[in-house]
């Protein structure tokens, strides 16, 4: 569905014979991710009306931008949450989240029968087709195999972990839901929050292995547009509730691969010498969510399913949608760094 907004856009007069249109704006012009960082710095809106942006990273730059206003902590985002409802800035959301919609659908068109899957039987068996495909990327085999230290450090540290936000994820996803499903997520929310222990909260692990490594923060503008694409649909899904149910199989595809990745991880590691303080985060990751992600399709999506059958199909969309975002950034990931190798 074309979103309102977009048919709201001023409409541009016709160019006069044998002259072209100027681009519109913002096409060729300023990024739009920079505009809204001033506009939200400055409090000055109306510069939005119209713009779109100049290209797909300046797309996720944007993006990124605006569920910050959502979810990112407040020490982050500061006054300009003042701005999280503010029309021109849902437009903005809109007129730039159905292109990419668009294009995710087209994605899942590739998955074939998976798109078929509207029963309980049918959608366990596509979501763990999903899992199982790509489940080990070339690029965890080449860090658990190759990879020098300091590629390692690089890839985790544009990885982010498996699960990167992930609890505030699964606290966004559980909204709404009841029964069974409601009981999976907290207790899986339970788990991210080390069970009560502080010293085991995941967040708290990968803060100990990034310093145990010396891993920096790598900020988006030197990110490859594949690694802004798969923030920015954590973004996507957990700003729109319409998504719920391709957040839910999302989130649940994590879980299912992130065991196997992890163990590669480690493999790397131990391989490499990796100080002991780096370990925890991979070690419980490795163990737990192999479990996690059983749990998951057990108690919550197949309850889902059971009560909602319409809900089958998005759900193993999602997975969809997040395992060729993942394997996108993936490759982008091992291509840049096997290119840094060869050029050093
Ligand atoms: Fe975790
Ligand atoms: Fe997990």
């Amino acid at each position: 569905m074309t979103p309102p907004v977009a048919t709201a856009r001023p409409t541009r007069s016709p160019a006069p014979p044998g002259k072209a249109l100027p681009p519109p704006p913002g096409r060729l012009g300023t990024p739009l991710s920079t505009v809204l960082d001033e506009a939200l710095e400055g409090g000055d809106l109306t510069r939005l009306a119209g713009r779109e942006p100049v290209d797909r990273r300046d797309r996720f730059l944007t993006l990124l931008q605006i569920y910050d206003l959502h979810t990112a902590p407040l020490d982050v985002v500061r006054d300009r949450a003042r701005f999280q409802h503010h029309p021109a800035v849902a437009a903005v959301k809109m007129v730039l989240e159905q292109p990419w919609v668009d294009e995710l659908e087209q994605d899942w068109q590739q998955a074939g029968p998976l798109t078929q899957a509207d029963d309980v039987p049918r959608v366990v068996q596509a979501m763990r087709a999903v899992a199982a495909k790509d489940r080990l990327p070339a690029a965890y085999r080449w860090l658990a195999k190759e990879a020098g230290w300091e590629e390692v450090v690089e890839f985790l540290a544009l990885e982010g972990g498996p699960d990167g936000g992930f609890d505030d994820l699964v606290a966004l996803c559980q909204i709404g839901l009841s029964g069974s499903a409601k009981l999976e997520l907290g207790k899986n929310y339970w788990d991210e929050m080390g069970c009560g222990d502080g010293t085991g909260v995941h967040t708290v692990l990968h803060q100990q292995m990034a310093e145990a490594i010396g891993m920096r923060h790598i900020p988006r503008s030197e990110m490859p547009v594949e690694a802004l694409e798969r923030v920015a649909l954590g973004g996507l899904l957990s700003t729109n509730r319409r998504l719920q149910p391709e957040m839910l199989g999302a989130l649940g595809l994590l879980e299912l691969q992130a065991g196997p990745r992890c163990r590669l991880v480690l493999q790397g590691f131990d391989r490499l010498g990796a100080p002991k303080e780096a370990y925890p985060f991979y070690l419980e990751h490795a163990e737990v969510d192999p479990v996690h992600g059983k749990d998951w399709m057990d108690k919550a999506v197949v309850p889902t399913v059971t009560e909602r059958p319409e809900w089958g199909p998005r759900i193993v969309k999602g997975a969809w949608w997040r395992s060729v975002t993942n394997l996108r950034f993936f490759e982008a990931l091992r291509v840049q760094l096997l290119e840094e190798r060869s050029a050093a």
